[in-house]
């Protein structure tokens, strides 16, 4: 791990989930744990970044000299990502895909057999920080359960990432809430996979070659 490979450089993470409001007491959301985007913003800043962590709800506390923004939804989520563009952005966040049409002013009472909620898409956070004016270098992550290095070579090309991180969800030993992950790096003109590992010890590794990535495109 090179030390300090990131000094002075300003870097945003998204981590943790979102949630989206059904009504005051109800909301959508999924398991993330935070523990990998958490780790990341704790690797950057030992690696002598500035770091801003825009976090969901999850029951992690921020890493020492990191800049922490606890958000709630989707759409808070973008809106604090866009306030805090740096020269590297890191999407960590499991982000709901939709949310409801609106949330409901009261708490919704139970009658009918069954009900539906109208649900809409969610903007895409690492896609439109990635068309922005001031386009950071741009990192995501693809969590697949199946055909994973095609599908991430795919949200790579798509999302105009800079480099997309691949990890096998299927198997419940890594990946979501999981203490241990084992992730494929791809980037335009490269990929490196980096076999199971604590998220902390993957996180270092991870910014090492964000590090190095970052670098070599500022360079060509
Ligand atoms: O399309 P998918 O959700 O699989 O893409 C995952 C990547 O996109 C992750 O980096 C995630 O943080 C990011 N994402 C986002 N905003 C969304 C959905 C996903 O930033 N609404």
């Amino acid at each position: 791990f090179q030390t300090r490979c990131l000094d002075g450089i300003k870097l945003t993470i998204t981590a943790g989930p979102t949630r989206e409001a059904i009504d005051p007491v109800r909301y959508i959301s999924n398991h993330s744990s935070g523990k990998m985007g958490y780790a990341l913003a704790e690797a950057a800043a030992d690696a002598g970044a500035q770091v801003t962590l825009i976090s969901g709800p999850c029951n992690l506390s921020a890493p020492e000299r990191v800049n922490c923004v606890n958000v709630v939804s989707a759409e808070d989520m973008l809106t604090a990502s866009l306030n805090h563009l740096g020269e590297i952005f890191i999407a960590c966040a499991a982000v709901a895909d939709y949310r409801p049409v609106a949330a409901a002013d009261q708490k919704i009472k139970k009658s009918q057999a069954s009900m539906s909620i109208e649900l809409v898409r969610n903007p895409d956070i690492v896609s439109t920080v990635a068309s922005h004016a001031q386009r950071p270098f741009t990192v995501g992550f693809a969590a697949e359960t199946q055909d994973v290095l095609h599908y991430a070579k795919d949200k790579l090309q798509r999302k105009n990432l800079d480099m997309i991180i691949a990890n096998d969800v299927s198997n419940s030993e890594i990946g979501f809430n999981a203490d241990q992950n084992a992730v494929t790096a791809i980037w335009p003109k490269g990929e490196t996979s980096l076999p199971q590992a604590s998220k902390t010890q993957l996180a270092r590794q991870l910014i090492a070659l964000i590090a190095e990535q970052y670098i070599n495109k500022g360079a060509s």
